[in-house]
């Protein structure tokens, strides 16, 4: 007997940008990806002014899935998924984003991606945000501190949920909404499409700019109800959990803070409202954001059916000597290495308990269903002669997790609605730009310099994740 439930969804997960290329296709406009150079491991992406001649863009063409998909669909089909999950590139409905009218190109497309996955019993499930908005709203709008981003958003979201009503039944709002709580510059632009300035207390942006998008995320889950109530529309949370360093009891609130500082985007998400120690927080610094009356009834009204996470790895932290009274000392020399995990050779530990450990603490926080919508090791992969892949680091690493997740649900009574790991098929990394951190059980032929024929071929990982699937996670 399985012990996860029948109907389970298996699937896969990618991201537009990460693999349909086709940049200036049917009209599609220039998104925030577009404008991101390839990178290197520890090398960051370079973020220009526009698309600049002479700059290796590798998003414009990923692994040219626009002009592929048809056969692709049919490897995922073989493969065995029940599911696929990708998101909707902004730019191609709204090339620039503040349009009233949409591109039908764009729309067609996505019709078209849809009816090939329906037709091979594949359902889609879709992101609506994936790092990909509209490369004008940052020029024209500074992103997502313009307020009136809000109703680009939500047209953009009315007007695919509309279209689309009886294709997807599985939605999220924002991809990784979360991961911008570590203030990096990277993470502010591929959520945000925020430049931060020099002179600018991070912080504050992160509140401003988060507060709108959770606006934007309730109001679409409104909008996205009342098109149709069949519609399931989740939140999207990177999952990294991090432990206290010690037992020390410091290190032990330090670590809740952590906690609680980057998870207050998921509790407004399901709680609809915020949490007391941020609304404390954010009045004693004195952050003086734009949050209305009106602002918090929609949240309240706009609250998600699920919750979608990512999970790839975990950490650890340790209190400052001078941790101020509230414990929100910021410095990378506090996050520690845990020296019971091992770590991928992009330097993220892998701890495929702290998996079973999430799915537990997220339930009790939140009693919602959970659906695990990314997971998987990035590495490089080496052709034989014979054109085979062996991988068996990735079938370790997705087994361990996948006996985590069965745990969870089997001994723990965890509502887990299905399992996608990342990149089903090789595609541009996001972190880096590359081809070569490779998560998926399809090989792409292309590489970090943008050669090759674009050929697709199976590595072992695909045949044992094709017996996961037929057994419902039996044979592992
Ligand atoms: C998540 C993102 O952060 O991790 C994906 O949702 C991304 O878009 C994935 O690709 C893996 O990260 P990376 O940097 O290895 O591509």
């Amino acid at each position: 007997m399985s012990k996860l439930p029948k109907g389970f969804l298996w699937g896969g997960a990618v991201a537009a940008h990460q693999l349909e290329g086709g940049s200036d296709a049917d009209g599609k406009g220039v998104s925030i990806a577009d404008v991101m150079t390839a990178g290197a491991n520890g090398v960051d992406r370079k973020i220009t002014d526009g698309v600049c001649p002479g700059e290796n863009y590798p998003n414009h063409e990923a692994i040219d899935f626009y002009h592929r998909y048809h056969e692709d669909v049919a490897l995922f089909a073989e493969l065995g998924l029940t599911c696929f999950r990708t998101s909707i590139a902004w730019t191609r409905i709204f090339p620039n984003g503040d349009e009233t009218t949409p591109n039908e190109a764009g729309l067609k497309f996505y019709d078209d991606l849809f009816d090939d996955l329906l037709a091979h019993g594949i359902e889609p499930v879709v992101t609506l945000s994936h790092f990909e908005m509209p490369y004008h709203l940052v020029k024209v709008y500074g992103g997502w501190r313009d307020r009136r981003v809000i109703d680009f958003f939500t047209h953009f979201a009315a007007t695919v949920f509309e279209r689309y009503q009886h294709k997807v039944k599985y939605w999220m709002t924002f991809n990784e909404i979360n991961n911008q709580n570590g203030l990096n510059k990277w993470a502010f632009f591929t959520n945000s499409g925020v430049l931060l300035k020099a002179d600018e207390d991070p912080e504050k942006v992160l509140y401003q700019v988060g507060h709108y998008e959770l606006v934007a995320s309730a109001k679409a889950v409104q909008i996205g109800h009342a098109i149709n109530p069949a519609m399931q529309i989740g939140c999207m949370i990177a999952v990294w959990p991090t432990y206290p360093a010690s037992s020390d009891p410091r290190d032990v609130l330090k670590a809740e803070r952590f906690a609680q500082a980057n998870y207050w985007f998921s509790d407004v998400h399901v709680w609809g409202t915020y949490p007391n120690w941020l609304k404390r927080y954010q009045a004693k610094q004195q952050f003086d954001l734009d949050i209305t009356a009106a602002d918090l009834e929609t949240l309240a009204a706009g609250t998600v059916d699920y919750i979608g996470l990512s999970y790839y790895a975990s950490g650890a932290i340790k209190a400052a000597a001078n941790e101020p009274a509230n414990f929100m000392t910021r410095s990378a020399d506090l996050n520690v290495d845990n020296p019971h995990l091992q770590a991928t050779e992009w330097g993220w530990p892998i701890d495929p308990v702290g998996l079973r450990y999430s799915l537990n603490w997220l339930t009790d926080r939140y009693h919602l269903p959970l659906f695990i919508v990314e997971n998987g090791m990035g590495a490089p992969d080496k052709v034989e002669a014979d054109g085979q892949i062996h991988d068996p680091y990735r079938v370790d690493y997705l087994k361990r997790h996948i006996e985590q997740l069965a745990l969870a649900v089997d001994e723990d009574g965890v509502d887990l609605m299905g399992y996608t790991p990342w990149g089903v098929i090789d595609l541009v990394s996001a972190g880096t730009g590359q081809m070569e951190k490779r998560y998926g059980f399809i090989y792409v032929d292309k590489d970090d310099q943008g050669r090759g024929t674009l050929d697709r071929s199976k590595k072992d990982s695909f045949y044992w994740y094709q017996k996961v699937i037929a057994t419902n996670g039996e044979q592992l």
